[in-house]
């Protein structure tokens, strides 16, 4: 099994902003989009909340600590991470793609072996920041430049980190 993290990223590692993201880049969904399809994307309750759907082609866990909270048909609601863990051992096949936010990402910073970063070269205003890494324990295995272009304004970068073997 493969549990991996998925973000895009601006300036002073933020991410967030009143449940939302702070930019507008279509380039970016569509990124991630490609990596996500069919696989397992698990994301904290309020990531849920402020996307309003599930994604649809991929299965969705969502984690909360309310065992009442209620979510569309064919969300799988969890309440921890060994819960998370065991189903991502249970469905090796597909990747276990972790899509934020900050809370949940912090949750499994041991556990992660791949990043999926859009790293944007912009400063924008929010509230909520990516947790820190230990980026020691990774490598940089690709980086693909973005285009700007009228509809993505904000220079940006696909790279994707993988944990070194010990
Ligand atoms: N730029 C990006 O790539 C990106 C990606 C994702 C999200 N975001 C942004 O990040 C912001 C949301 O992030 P956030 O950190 O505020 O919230 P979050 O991580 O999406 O969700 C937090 C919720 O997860 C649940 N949770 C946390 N720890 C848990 C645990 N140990 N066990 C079970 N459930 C647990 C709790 O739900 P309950 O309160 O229901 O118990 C908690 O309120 C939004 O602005 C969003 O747009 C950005």
């Amino acid at each position: 099994m493969t549990i991996a993290f998925m973000w895009a990223e601006a300036h002073n590692h933020l991410i967030g902003d009143h449940g939302r993201l702070p930019w507008h880049l279509p380039a970016d969904l569509q990124h991630f989009k490609r990596t996500t399809l069919n696989q397992i994307v698990v994301m904290g309750r309020k990531t849920y909340a402020g996307m309003g759907r599930p994604l649809p082609s991929r299965t969705n866990i969502v984690l909360s600590h309310q065992t009442d909270y209620s979510v569309a048909p064919g969300v799988l609601l969890l309440h921890d991470v060994p819960a998370v863990l065991a189903y991502a051992a249970a469905h090796p096949q597909q990747e276990t793609i972790i899509i934020g936010g900050a809370q949940i990402f912090a949750l499994f910073k041991n556990q992660v072996e791949r990043l999926y970063v859009t790293k944007i070269d912009t400063s924008f205003t929010g509230d909520t920041f990516m947790p820190a890494l230990d980026w020691a324990a990774f490598e940089q295995i690709s980086l693909i430049p973005g285009k700007v272009d009228a509809k993505n304004r904000y220079p940006h970068a696909f790279i994707t980190y993988q944990r070194r073997s010990k």
